[in-house]
């Protein structure tokens, strides 16, 4: 789905922040993102629209990034670093166990929509090794079951304190409340902190 009225102001409230309407195209993707839980092929031709730009401009930049989902991610986002230091210290076996217990493949979402798991490069802190991230925080020296612990609590919808939690940390209460920040609007909107856009049929093929 495109934009809704309200988030359509919004983004025209991005798009007055630049000199050329084009420049908010990454911000308002985001936008897109926290509304929907991913970048509709609606939304990419309704921000061609807004932006003057074509929906291939769009959609190329779309898929560039893997920041921006193809389909809807759930309210909690895992991804498991499979890069040298992580692998050698078995990231796989945590992949390996996590889309086990959630009965999804890599980049798929479990039926209840609360929890999708994905493979990523380096997540830049090779010392935690091996590391998965819940949003935006780290969890590190995870082994498969500290791992499974950490996703049946998601699955409760609860967040266990990060590894290194330093004051003032901001954990995200969902992956669309992120995506509303990374849109540059600043403190999200309560209804955000409980949405869950995928589902069941959400569950397979790349997140
Ligand atoms: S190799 Fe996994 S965090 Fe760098």
């Amino acid at each position: 789905m495109p934009l809704s009225e309200k988030n359509l102001a919004r983004a025209e409230e991005l798009i007055a922040r630049y000199p050329q309407r084009r420049s908010a195209l990454l911000p308002l993707l985001f936008l897109l993102q926290a509304e929907d839980g991913y970048v509709s092929p609606a939304g990419v031709a309704q921000v061609a629209g807004l932006l003057g730009l074509t929906k291939a401009e769009v959609g190329a930049v779309a898929t560039f990034y893997t920041m921006f989902r193809r389909r809807p991610v759930g309210k909690y986002v895992v991804s498991v670093c499979r890069t040298l230091s992580c692998q050698l210290r078995g990231s796989r076996e945590i992949a390996a166990a996590l889309t086990e217990r959630l009965g999804t493949p890599l980049g798929g979402t479990d039926p209840s929509g609360m929890v999708t798991v994905e493979e990523v490069e380096c997540l830049a802190a090779c010392d935690g090794a091996p590391v998965a991230q819940v949003n935006t925080e780290n969890y590190e020296r995870l082994d498969p079951d500290q791992a499974l612990a950490l996703v049946e609590r998601l699955l409760r919808d609860e967040v266990p304190p990060p590894t290194l939690a330093a004051e003032g940390a901001v954990t995200e209460p969902s992956s669309a409340c992120l995506h509303w920040r990374l849109a540059g609007l600043g403190d999200p909107p309560p209804e955000l902190a409980t949405a869950r856009h995928a589902n069941a049929n959400d569950g397979e093929g790349q997140a």
